[in-house]
């Protein structure tokens, strides 16, 4: 399978969002990478139900909706209602991690689970077969623009000797850091979707950019 590009809409221009959307549109993008933090389980507050109804409105492409929150599993279905296609929780904010993934799937999305930086691939165990993906932060959550860390590399090839051992199709996504650089290096290693905010919407031509991520 060829990889798959997200770019993230943290980075994009909220005073112009139609335009950012539209970009990702005509682009060679795959989905649209959308990040929900509520200043609690991470350090900074971005955007929610309102602002996600209003991307769907005019996306083309499928909504991936990357939830850090404490106790995702109370906003299941509104962000099902909100356009959400694909919906991450995190590991380390979920208690009942198992419940959370049967009720999104049973509400017509896409479920993974999102590992934070420090936390290992094999408390996902028991629960790899029942994952469309699991997104590995490569960054701590929270902020857009920061610098990439290296050892994700060692998670996504221990992430895809479990995904091989239990023989089921997860897709491995990465969440932060990601540049032109080092993207092709993370779907050598197995990456299959590749989220991109500040690549994208800080550069002089993202539509380029978009290109240059997708196409090497
Ligand atoms: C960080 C978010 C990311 C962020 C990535 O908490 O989950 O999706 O937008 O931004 P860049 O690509 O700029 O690191
Ligand atoms: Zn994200």
């Amino acid at each position: 399978m060829d990889h798959l590009i997200a770019p993230s809409l943290l980075s994009a221009d909220f005073s112009n969002l139609k335009a950012d959307i539209e970009m990702v549109n005509n682009s060679d993008a795959d989905w649209f990478h959308l990040d929900v933090m509520d200043g609690m389980f991470v350090p900074n507050i971005s955007f929610g139900m309102p602002i996600i109804s209003v991307v769907k409105k005019y996306a083309t492409k499928p909504l991936d909706v990357h939830l850090m929150i404490l106790q995702p599993e109370r906003y299941i279905r509104n962000f099902k209602n909100a356009g959400a296609d694909i919906l991450t929780i995190h590991y380390e904010a979920s208690t009942h991690l198992h419940r959370s993934i049967a009720e999104i799937k049973s509400n017509d999305m896409k479920a993974g689970v999102v590992l934070n930086p420090h936390t290992p691939i094999n408390v996902l165990v028991d629960i790899i077969a029942d994952l469309d993906v699991v997104l590995l932060m490569s960054v701590n959550p929270g902020f857009g623009g920061q610098k990439f860390i290296e050892n994700t590399y060692t998670k996504i090839s221990k992430l895809k000797n479990l995904i091989e051992k239990n023989d089921c199709n997860t897709l491995i996504e990465v969440d932060g850091g990601v540049t032109i650089d080092n993207a092709p290096k993370l779907v050598e290693a197995g990456a299959d979707v590749l989220v991109a905010g500040n690549t994208v919407f800080g550069s002089s031509n993202p539509i380029h950019t978009i290109q240059k991520l997708k196409n090497f």
